[in-house]
């Protein structure tokens, strides 16, 4: 554990991840894929946050207004004086609403990526030097140790962002049941849901104009060159991204432009022309197909919040 005053960071109590073995068993597949979790070294958490902030990619906007828009509802539903616990949680935006109107004991967030992590902590120390912040470093896909207060207040969730939509179906199941557990008896949760819509809207999110979301994607090449000793010539694969209308989901590709063996340390792949990897799904839920999905995590729904164009949702879920 390190910190300063009232912010201190930890790592989570698993084995790091196994980059190299992710890598090599993800392009060894028929349809070649690499797990999402690795967009996000400084550069990719640098590249999210540019995202947000295109005209085209609507989520972020419309999560932060609908989040304004009923914060006093949000702070009724989580309790004042809760323990808050953020995964996914970045640059910290929308959870500084949430610590403004709830005062909460402790925030924790949680984040693969140390460098989000830690550039946000500084700003929660600066804006709420009264704040008990205590940052984990760490993947929420597996088991973790989040710090316990033990204070009277109940433990409350926080899952902004749709980040729910980029885990497969097993993935957001085994989620819910961790935090169910987590949260324990009255504990509750508040998830970020990206609606279905017209597909035209989501297409257009994903392949923004000044080509941020295609640098996003690309990043990943970068990443596994830099880090695994991989040789991946970048400009020769495309970002590709569709709404895939029957999986109710963007997928995010990165396509070769033409036929190509690119080497990962021992290891050699080989690329046809147009055959892509597979980098990210972005599920969109009805409603009630996430409503149905939480229940089968263990959680009762309670309240869910829109924004005025109802792009997005804020679901208030309760321990069952
Ligand atoms: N909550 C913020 C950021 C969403 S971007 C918002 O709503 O704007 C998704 C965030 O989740 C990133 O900060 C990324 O680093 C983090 N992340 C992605 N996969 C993760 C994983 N498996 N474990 C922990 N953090 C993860
Ligand atoms: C973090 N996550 C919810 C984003 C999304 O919309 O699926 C990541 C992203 N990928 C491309 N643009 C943004």
């Amino acid at each position: 554990m390190a910190g300063t005053g009232l912010v201190s960071f930890h790592g989570s109590a698993v084995p790091p991840d196994n980059f190299l073995e992710d890598v090599v068993a993800g392009l060894s597949l028929p349809q070649k894929q690499l797990p999402p979790k690795y967009f996000y070294d400084a550069r990719g958490s640098e590249l999210f946050e540019a995202i947000c902030s295109l005209p085209e990619y609507y989520p972020t906007r419309a999560e932060i207004s609908l989040t304004r828009q009923h914060i006093a509802e949000i702070a009724r539903f989580a309790g004042a004086g809760c323990e808050l616990i953020e995964y996914g949680s970045g640059a910290s935006t929308k959870s500084q609403i949430l610590i403004d109107a709830l005062a909460p004991v402790a925030y924790v967030p949680v984040d693969i990526s140390e460098s989000a992590l830690r550039a946000a902590a500084a700003q929660l120390a600066a804006r709420f030097p009264w704040l008990n912040v205590r940052a984990v470093v760490g993947d929420f896909g597996r088991p973790m140790a989040i710090p316990a207060f033990g204070g009277p207040g109940r433990k409350v969730v926080y899952f902004p962002g749709s980040t729910i939509g980029n885990l497969t179906r097993e993935e957001a199941l085994a989620f819910l049941r961790m935090t169910r557990g987590q949260v324990g008896p009255g504990g509750a949760m508040l998830v970020g849901v990206d609606l279905k819509k017209d597909p035209n809207l989501l297409h257009a999110a994903y392949n923004d104009a000044q080509g941020v979301t295609a640098r996003f994607n690309l990043n990943l090449l970068h990443r596994v060159n830099a880090e695994l000793g991989g040789d991946f010539v970048v400009a020769k694969f495309a970002h590709y991204a569709f709404y895939n209308a029957p999986m109710g989901r963007i997928e995010m590709h990165l396509a070769s432009l033409e036929r190509q063996m690119v080497n990962v340390g021992r290891h050699r792949f080989s690329f046809a022309p147009g055959e892509s990897i597979h980098t990210e799904n972005s599920c969109k839920y009805s409603i009630e197909e996430f409503q149905a999905l939480a229940a089968l995590g263990g959680f009762c729904g309670e309240k869910v919040w829109q924004d005025a164009e109802g792009l997005f949702s804020l679901h208030g879920l309760v321990a069952a």
